[in-house]
């Protein structure tokens, strides 16, 4: 079977999709696929043509951020009648649009943090939440563009004046406690992981990719009670999104209040050799080369 794999792109997230494809495209040789790598810049043309001449049996989409987990390429991938692997374009397009999402998963009954989308000029005239509070862009991975801000350190209106995430921000009440996640293989979740970045206060994009940047806790040590909850709550939201594939939900844990809050789903979860949906795989019994060749028989447009 002949796979095309997409890489790179033009997001915040590319050397992390560089290093997610290149681990992939090394596995999917492994369990036997016929693989194209294919790299996305801005020249859609040229990703378009790498597509069709040959046409692969399926793409195996190994993009982050914008244009890759967003719904453009799924929409070109639907355009071109292509079997793609993760979620469709309106799955993406939920997922990545952080308000829209908490809207789904409200709707769903799922918990999340209050939240305010505000422009820069209103994040820089006072703060839109209580303190602590987190800005986040609305549409990035990766911890891209996210601060916490908190009592004393009056970061807020340079925060502001240097936003260059879009019209908007989103506020969010900072949840002390754990940072948790749970990976989504198809109607499964696979295991709770406990990330514990060592360096700076939250898991950002330094202690994600930095060798030793964190520690994961696999599985987690937490009741089996709020385990439990951890996993149906990822499952529950992979499906309220109308999620495909794999996806990947993001928690914070507040454990001295017994209270999960959930962040966001990633349908594009990381596959590097720091990320965490191959390792809960491989926690499972599913390696690496069986996690990517089941992604690319669940492949569908
Ligand atoms: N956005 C990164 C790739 C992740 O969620 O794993
Ligand atoms: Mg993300």
């Amino acid at each position: 079977q002949h796979v095309a794999v997409l890489y790179g792109g033009i997001s915040a997230e590319r050397e992390v999709s560089l290093s997610s494809g290149k681990q992939c495209i090394a596995a999917l040789r492994e369990a036997g696929f016929t693989v194209t790598p294919i790299d996305v810049t801005e020249d859609l043309t040229a990703v378009i043509h790498a597509l069709t001449h040959p046409r692969p049996d399926a793409v195996f989409n190994a993009l982050h951020g914008r244009f890759g987990e967003d719904g453009c390429i799924q929409g070109v991938l639907d355009w071109l009648g292509l079997p793609y692997t993760h979620s469709g374009l309106r799955a993406s397009a939920l997922a990545m649009d952080k308000a829209a999402a908490k809207a789904v998963f409200r709707q769903a009954g799922l918990p999340v943090a209050e939240h305010r989308l505000v422009t820069r000029d209103e994040l820089e005239a006072a703060d839109p939440l209580p303190l602590p509070y987190v800005v986040k862009p609305v549409n990035e991975g990766s911890s891209v563009g996210v601060h916490i801000v908190q009592q004393g350190d009056n970061r807020r209106a340079e925060i502001a004046r240097s936003w260059r995430y879009g019209d908007h921000a989103m506020a969010e009440s900072y949840i002390p406690g754990r940072e948790l996640t749970v990976g989504v293989m198809g109607d499964r979740a696979l295991a709770v992981t406990d990330i514990i970045a060592d360096a700076g206060v939250f898991y950002d994009y330094e202690s994600k990719y930095a060798d030793g940047g964190s520690r994961h806790v696999l599985p987690a040590h937490i009741s089996e009670d709020a385990y439990g909850r951890a996993l149906d709550i990822a499952l529950r939201a992979h499906q309220a999104l109308g999620c495909r594939g794999a996806s990947r939900a993001d928690f914070r844990y507040d454990e001295a209040a017994d209270r999960l809050v959930l962040l966001e789903v990633n349908t594009q979860p990381g596959l590097t050799p720091t990320s965490l949906l191959p390792e809960q795989a491989a926690h499972c019994g599913i390696p690496f080369p069986a996690l990517c060749a089941w992604m690319v028989r669940e492949a569908r447009h």
